[in-house]
């Protein structure tokens, strides 16, 4: 029945697609398009904003020291959150907290994080921009399963039959670790604003809605010598939305609210947007700032919702934001932008300059593609003083290295699709063990992208540079090295690939959680 009630979304995406015959639409008609996903109304009455301080993330403290490596635990675990005023919240967390403590790493050094599972499912770690060999990647099936004991092979395959959308597993191919799981990262990688989440088969969309995400920063030399704003003037913001029942409880569309059958219901298969924004898990939160400036690292944590954030108001003259970096760290030179589209799992690193607004400005951070309760965000309160400021935006920030595309031997094309089979890649619901494609480590690929509708396309193991979309010059939100792009309706994406060190199997998906977990997701395997 699921099955058949999808034919109906999907005739809608083929609208989109129809689009495409139709020529490519113009970027500026992308505002009155459909955009991804369903708004799930809250039950519960939803606070005023600018009430709440903002919370940051405390920054976890390793349990162990050595020459070359940082070792940290986390325990995964049931928490009650005060998330909305008054009310209680039962989270999945890393830690007892959402979002988890932030790991922050030493590029050349190795990190290790032993992950113990007290939550009553199982689980999968996976390091977002991660250069990680495949063991650490957080494999689908790779799962952590409960430390009580609760879930053997058997329990595990039950939860995944009964599917809602065909996708089938070798269940002698799972990989389960009881209890607990470490996972070992190199760090062999520049500095970046990375994050990690769960990614379990199926349920990563619940999860990370649960709870199951924090931010893992990535330091070097090179940022370090940048005389760039640091320690309380650099913000991790993870944006979510959330909506919550009248007892303060998560609200998510699943089929079954037990989850021992993934999938949520007909309505949402296309993305499950809520109406409460949260900033580092506080709805609407307020941030007091000094006339200073700060380094404001934006990721969009949320399964499906697209947010384009906008200062309010605008500092005089515009170009609110001086992005320095992108998914995969510092760009070359910095960009400057009114406003920054975000599709889910990005990252914008920006510097605003505050000392550009009067004393006492109240500066919101709004949504422009949001609406109501969506189309804000969090405030910046600014202070009084004129306080010296000694850093700036150098005019040159990073040497970045161009991949070449004309020294491409290899294009591939991948073709992310919602049909009456569902959400696909190449007319394909993942399968684990199956290979889209097999690079070679080390070569030059120009990967093309196309789509019928929104897709934040997102590739494990490297970064990559985008070539071109819709056979021009990569758009405003496309420069640096990124880990995710996102894909509007019949737009083409090119971006050039190289994959190094690790031979194995990654993946390539949809962030989009819902289209994730529905099955557009697909292995390659580097070799
Ligand atoms: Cu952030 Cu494979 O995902
Ligand atoms: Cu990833
Ligand atoms: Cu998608």
């Amino acid at each position: 029945m699921r099955r058949r009630a999808f034919l109906g979304t999907g005739g809608a995406v083929l609208g989109a697609g129809a689009l495409a015959a139709a020529g490519w639409p113009l970027l500026s008609d992308y505002v009155r398009e459909g955009r991804p996903g369903k708004l799930l109304t809250s039950g519960a009455d939803l606070p005023k904003p600018y009430r709440t301080p903002l919370p940051l993330p405390r920054v976890l403290e390793p349990v162990s020291k050595s020459a070359t490596t940082d070792a940290y635990e986390i325990t995964q675990q049931a928490a009650e959150l005060e998330i909305l005023p008054g009310l209680r919240t039962k989270a999945w967390t890393y830690g007892g907290t959402f979002p988890g403590p932030t790991i922050v790493s030493r590029s050349g050094r190795r990190t290790v994080v032993r992950h113990r599972n007290e939550l009553d499912r199982p689980g999968v770690v996976h390091l977002h921009g991660g250069h990680t060999p495949a063991a650490s990647d957080g494999y689908p099936t790779s799962l952590i399963l409960p430390a009580d004991g609760s879930y053997d092979a058997h329990r595990v395959a039950q939860d995944m039959s009964g599917g809602s959308h065909g996708m089938s597993v070798d269940h002698g191919a799972m990989d389960l670790a009881a209890g607990a799981r470490t996972y070992t990262y190199p760090f062999e990688q520049r500095a970046a604003t990375l994050w990690y989440h769960d990614h379990r088969m199926s349920y990563t969309g619940v999860a990370v809605w649960m709870g199951l995400a924090g931010f893992h920063l990535v330091h070097d030399d090179e940022e370090e010598r940048l005389p760039l704003p640091r320690g309380a003037r650099d913000i991790p913001l993870m944006i979510t939305d959330r909506s919550f029942a009248a007892d303060g409880s998560f609200q998510y569309p699943w089929v079954d609210k037990e989850l021992h059958t993934p999938g949520v219901t007909d309505a949402y298969m296309n993305g499950v947007l809520g109406d409460v924004i949260l900033v580092n898990g506080a709805p609407w939160p307020v941030h007091e700032v000094e006339r200073l400036r700060y380094r404001l690292r934006f990721l969009n944590a949320s399964n499906a919702r697209l947010y384009k954030l906008e200062l309010d108001p605008q500092p005089e003259g515009g170009d609110a934001f001086v992005q320095i970096g992108s998914d995969g760290g510092l760009l070359a030179a910095p960009r400057l932008h009114d406003a920054l589209e975000i599709a889910p799992a990005e990252r914008f690193d920006v510097v605003v300059d505050f000392s550009r607004y009067r004393p006492g400005t109240k500066v919101r951070l709004l949504n422009r593609f949001g609406d109501g309760s969506t189309a804000e965000v969090m405030r910046f309160d600014v202070g009084a003083g004129s306080p010296a400021d000694d850093t700036k935006v150098p005019r040159q920030l990073s040497d970045v290295p161009r991949l070449d595309p004309g020294r491409a031997t290899v294009t591939r094309d991948f073709h992310f699709r919602g049909s009456s089979a569902g959400w696909t890649i190449n007319g394909k619901e993942y399968e684990p063990g199956r290979a889209l494609a097999r690079p070679k480590l080390g070569r030059t690929e120009v990967w093309r992208f196309t789509t019928n509708f929104h897709h934040p396309v997102h590739l494990h193991l490297d970064h990559f540079q985008v070539v071109s979309r819709n056979n021009r010059d990569p758009g405003a939100f496309d420069h640096g090295w990124k880990d995710t792009v996102d894909l509007r309706p019949a737009e083409a994406v090119e971006v050039v690939t190289r994959f190094t060190d690790y031979a194995g199997t990654f993946m390539i998906h949809c962030h989009n959680l819902e289209h994730e977990d529905m099955a557009m997701m697909g292995d390659f395997v580097t070799e």
